[in-house]
């Protein structure tokens, strides 16, 4: 027995660095420890206990009831390294839909999640949880990186019309028969690749009602309007695996709202993305002769500007990054007052913009991932 029983429960938790996933029964007690430990978690009863072990041996798996499960997503969030909106750990929806058996199923299931979670800009984290991978880690996937996002059209070797992140992506939707609009454009939303364990992977139509976008606009010039820029008002990441106690949730698709910089200062100016930069200073006629002008520090300002004021306008909930910033620090202070320790990515953490105005800036973070928590898994492509 170890002598220091909180120690033995952290590194049963901890992700990082193993080799060999611990065995259910061990994870599956691990995990209603955990929540034994918690203030405000649902406490298992002894007989909980033993009910968990008993199923692990006669079946092999045993399946988390909705308290746990909810409960285990709310760790699965405050425990995400390189997520800078932890503030809101507590407050998240958490839809159950573990009955969903057919690709049909996965699919209403994802668009009723951007229809609660955008709940008409006024944005609720919310994640949604589909079956559980069986014992060979084999279970739903969903094939896109986020519900709705853009394509991403080679034309030729050197242009792409569109999101370049989503090339492969769009060429395995045309390879699987998707027929995109007859006048393409840079911001087409993609259709929806759902795969059952087994199965040939299955299309369905781009998520067009489900999804809300915004048109962007700066506050004072008209000079961006032409662009016809616009993104979606929900970033649902529906790529990653979900871990509770020992169980693989590999569809499990989660969100919560935009940082203005994930849109400004990445999407849009990232020289591999839509690389606006050049085009954004030209309108505001800043002189891009030299880097010495700092035309791309101030176009990238100004592009910012116009993704929070479009946001706000729209009356979409977004954060912008300096609130951010301070909210995490908040999230910090509270979860060192209850002596729990937080783990983090600084270079995730700092915002794209602006790093050393933020009160992150001069901190630094223990990068170890623990259970629960969202996870990155082999692309089923
Ligand atoms: N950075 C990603 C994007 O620009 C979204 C990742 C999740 N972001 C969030 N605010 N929950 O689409």
């Amino acid at each position: 027995m170890s002598s220091c029983p909180f120690l033995a429960l952290s590194e049963r938790l901890r992700l990082t660095g193993r080799k060999k996933p611990l065995p259910l029964a061990q994870s599956a007690e691990t995990f209603l420890r955990l929540l034994k430990s918690e203030k405000g978690a649902p406490s298992p009863s002894q007989a909980r206990f033993q009910e968990v072990a008993q199923t692990i041996r006669k079946t092999g798996t045993y399946s988390l009831t909705y308290p746990e499960l909810s409960y285990g997503c709310r760790l699965a969030w405050r425990k995400s390294v390189r997520c800078v909106g932890r503030f809101f750990w507590s407050k998240l929806d958490v839809l159950d839909a573990r009955h969903a058996r057919t690709e049909e199923d996965i699919y209403h299931g994802c668009l009723h999640h951007l229809e609660h979670a955008t709940h008409h800009g006024d944005i609720r984290s919310t994640v949604t949880v589909f079956p559980p991978a069986d014992s060979q880690g084999r279970g739903p996937r969903i094939w896109n990186y986020q519900l709705s996002r853009y394509a991403g059209y080679q034309i030729n070797k050197k242009q792409i019309l569109g999101d370049p992140a989503e090339v492969e992506f769009t060429q395995n939707c045309l390879r699987l028969g998707w027929k995109p609009p007859k006048k393409r454009t840079p911001f087409d939303l993609l259709p929806i690749i759902i795969s059952l364990p087994g199965k040939k992977p299955r299309l369905f139509p781009p998520p067009k009602k489900a999804t809300q976008e915004v048109f962007i606009r700066h506050p004072d010039s008209t000079c961006l309007n032409s662009l016809s820029l616009r993104w979606v008002a929900l970033p649902v990441v529906s790529n990653m695996r979900l871990e509770i106690g020992g169980i693989s949730f590999p569809a499990s698709p989660f969100s919560g709202w935009y940082m203005e910089t994930e849109i400004g200062a990445r999407n849009f100016a990232d020289e591999d993305r839509y690389n606006l930069l050049p085009e954004i200073a030209r309108r505001l006629r800043l002189d891009t002769s030299r880097p010495a002008t700092l035309w791309k520090d101030r176009a990238l300002v100004e592009l910012n500007r116009a993704v929070l004021h479009s946001f706000t306008q729209a009356k979409v909930r977004m954060i912008d990054h300096h609130s951010a910033t301070a909210s995490h620090l908040r999230f910090e202070e509270d979860e060192a007052k209850l002596g729990r320790p937080v783990h983090g990515r600084w270079d995730w953490l700092i915002p794209p913009l602006s790093g050393s105005l933020t009160k992150l800036w001069n901190r630094s973070y223990n990068p170890t991932e623990f259970s629960p928590n969202f996870l990155h898994q082999k692309r089923p492509y």
